[in-house]
């Protein structure tokens, strides 16, 4: 594990906006795995600037999303897709029909689960994989559990993540209570993994995460077994 300590959000988005780009530069048929939230806001800002002066080319890039709300239209502004198109994909070179995020409206979930797993395994894995991390934890939304779940899943989402969430909706009833996420096997498997923290209300998780037992009752804790995990955090652990 590596990592970077900087002065402030800022710094962290800019970094890690970097590797991203680096990443990219290296390798322009990237498979990028992305998150929401409002951690990595910053970061996509900060792509959206470099693509735009020209300094990293998203065309040949494939991006594949963590998670996404059960039952939420696309179209709804608290869905991951609406919050990816917003926060970078419509705003950067990158053609659309190579950005993928779980169809949370699919008749059938556990067929969407089944595809996203296959796609994921079709684009031949995950090379760099962005992560945030929930105060309870999880990554995407694989929740503290009994034990790590593998593949692409649904989830009834904890009381804590509904509520952490619910400040993006009108009332704590209108958040979706499942969701799609992709499972702990395909992250694991990235080549390498950039979790980015900030806010002093992280800093207990990250520290229990990243120094304390690898346990499903912390998921992030299993991050500690890759090989190329880099975290980009201003919090002092
Ligand atoms: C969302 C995701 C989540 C978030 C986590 C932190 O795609 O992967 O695991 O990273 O909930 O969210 P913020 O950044 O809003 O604190």
């Amino acid at each position: 594990m590596r990592i970077i300590k900087v002065k402030n959000y800022e710094e962290m988005s800019k970094i890690a906006a970097d590797i991203i780009a680096a990443q990219i530069t290296l390798h322009p048929q990237t498979v990028l795995g992305l998150a929401t939230g409002s951690t990595p806001i910053g970061t996509y800002e900060r792509l959206i600037e470099l693509c735009n002066n020209g300094d990293v080319d998203f065309s040949q890039v494939t991006t594949i999303n963590l998670d996404e709300y059960c039952d939420l239209d696309p179209t709804h502004e608290q869905s991951y897709r609406y919050f990816m198109n917003k926060h970078l994909l419509t705003k950067v070179n990158i053609d659309l029909e190579n950005t993928h995020v779980p169809n949370g409206k699919a008749a059938d979930i556990d067929a969407e689960c089944k595809r996203y797993d296959e796609l994921i395994q079709k684009k031949g894995g995950i090379d760099l994989q962005l992560l945030g991390i929930g105060h309870n934890g999880h990554i995407g939304f694989n929740e503290p559990s009994d034990e790590f779940v593998m593949g692409t899943h649904c989830v009834n989402l904890k009381e804590s993540t509904i509520n952490a969430n619910s400040r993006f909706f009108n009332t704590t009833d209108d958040v979706p209570k499942r969701a799609i996420t992709m499972g702990i096997k395909p992250i694991m498997q990235a080549g390498r993994i950039l979790l980015i923290a900030s806010g002093d209300d992280k800093k207990d998780i990250l520290k229990k995460a990243l120094f304390g037992p690898v346990t499903p009752l912390v998921p992030a804790s299993i991050l500690q077994l890759h090989k190329n995990l880099i975290v980009v955090t201003p919090l002092d652990l």
